[in-house]
């Protein structure tokens, strides 16, 4: 890599895109055969509700609804146009599984299958390469009405939902992800009771936890099994979490917050097991499991190929032996009003150090990772976004200084492409560097798109 004081320069090999999910961006949500998904069904009835604990205290859920999302589906083509002027190695779409199989198993919604040939072409031949995700959190109703994530045919269900989108898209595509974010999905959605489903069941979020894991094994599995010359992995939110103070107890609190959200997942997925000492140190956590997790996992276990990590924001904790983690959340070092997310760009060097030591420098992407601001009002405030090009920069720069300490990084996704529906807080938040018109679609280059742009263009961040 090639390195003066002035300029930092990212290997030709290294993939910068964008990203967006197939619930945030498609709209179309009940159009050409597709199913409701959870995500849809929890958006519409508990629209305005009260969500305990979520993003901050006295939280509604959001009365917006996700039906258009940033209206994709209908102007895919002009989206791909943009990435293709944008410069861009990359996008990372997710597909929706009730568009593609509307009961969850079964026949495949042609309709819905052949929208994604269309998007895959496209990006093709705009020489943009896809990563697809399958699953980003939008199940189909059905399958949870049916036990979803925590029933016994979960596994067999993803693995055959799996297997459609490898035979059609295997060809085309050689960057896949099982899961998006499990920890949310289950450990937000069915322990903490701060996502959809918004259940709080110790057991049942543990056991669905297990079952997504061995569904994760069984679509490695059978990517593997069908030659396919393309790698997998799987995409996790990562949250470095700093101690409150030096104490080993504090030091000991921080590691545990850090290993459930993150190590939980990325470590059975990596080596097959989950983080022992969290286990031992939390008899609440291990009472809760289910029988024979251990030998369950290892017996099924195959690795992938890379990390996805997801990074926005840091923690901070201290030890607390009354809690479920022995550990309890204390404010974060700088308090940023009015953002949403803090901003924290070394917080992003630090997760991929974490990754490279614990990880035997398994090859990353960064999956997400992006700046979301509140919708102004205002068309021209919003697209002179000076703080997302700040962003962009001091992010762009931590990453090349975990190159240069030797992580192995293979590629950038900045969350999203477009401002879009975000779970939960509905388009009060904008994340995009391509402003839209929520109620028509009108698309705009925010300034960031532009820098982003240089970025792209010529692999080097000033
Ligand atoms: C992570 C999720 O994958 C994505 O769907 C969401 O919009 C971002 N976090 C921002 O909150």
């Amino acid at each position: 890599m090639y390195r003066d004081n002035y300029s930092m320069c990212f290997p030709k090999k290294f993939i910068i895109g964008t990203a967006n999910s197939a619930f945030q961006s498609e709209g179309a949500a009940d159009r050409d055969g597709k199913s409701p998904s959870m995500m849809d069904h929890f958006a519409r009835t508990h629209a305005g509700k009260f969500v305990p604990g979520v993003v901050k205290a006295g939280f509604a859920m959001t009365t917006d609804l996700p039906d258009n999302g940033c209206f994709f589906y209908d102007n895919f083509e002009a989206y791909i146009d943009d990435m293709k002027k944008t410069g861009q190695d990359a996008y990372r779409l997710s597909l929706a599984w009730p568009r593609i199989i509307p009961n969850g198993v079964g026949e495949v919604n042609e309709a819905g299958a052949a929208f994604y040939d269309r998007v895959i072409d496209t990006l093709l031949k705009a020489g943009i390469e896809p990563f697809v995700d399958l699953l980003h959190w939008d199940l189909p109703m059905c399958l949870h009405e049916r036990g979803g994530y925590a029933s016994d045919d979960f596994p067999d269900w993803f693995e055959a939902y799996a297997r459609v989108c490898f035979e059609r898209w295997g060809d085309r595509v050689k960057l896949w992800s099982t899961f998006n974010e499990p920890c949310v999905a289950i450990t937000s959605g069915f322990v903490e009771g701060r996502f959809p489903p918004f259940e709080k069941d110790l057991e049942k979020g543990l056991r669905a936890g297990q079952k997504l894991l061995l569904a994760h094994y069984r679509a490695v599995k059978c990517y593997r099994q069908m030659g396919l010359d393309g790698k997998i992995g799987a995409v996790n939110a990562i949250i470095p979490v700093y101690p409150a103070s030096c104490s080993a107890e504090d030091i000991a609190a921080a590691r545990r917050q850090a290993e459930v959200r993150f190590d939980w997942w990325a470590q059975p997925m990596v080596k097959g097991c989950y983080p022992q000492n969290l286990l031992e140190e939390c008899p609440g956590y291990r009472n809760a499991m289910p029988e024979g997790y251990a030998e369950e996992l290892r017996a099924a276990f195959v690795p992938v190929d890379f990390l996805g990590i997801n990074y926005y924001v840091t923690s901070r904790s201290s030890d607390d032996p009354d809690a479920l983690l022995r550990s309890r959340r204390v404010q974060t070092f700088y308090a940023q009003p009015g953002l949403k997310n803090d901003i924290y760009p070394a917080g992003l060097l630090d997760s991929l150090l974490y990754v490279r030591d614990r990880y035997d420098n398994i090859p990353v992407f960064i999956t997400e990772n992006g700046l979301c601001t509140p919708d102004s009002g205002d068309e021209e405030t919003d697209c002179q976004d000076e703080l997302r090009i700040s962003y962009l920069r001091e992010h762009f720069r931590m990453i090349y200084r975990a190159m240069l300490a030797g992580v192995d990084i293979r590629g950038y996704f900045y969350w999203n492409d477009a401002d879009s529906y975000e779970q939960l807080t509905g388009y009060s938040q904008r994340f995009g560097l391509t402003w839209i018109d929520r109620h028509t679609g009108r698309r705009r280059w925010k300034k960031s798109r532009y820098y982003f742009q240089t970025i792209a263009q010529t692999h080097m961040v000033d």
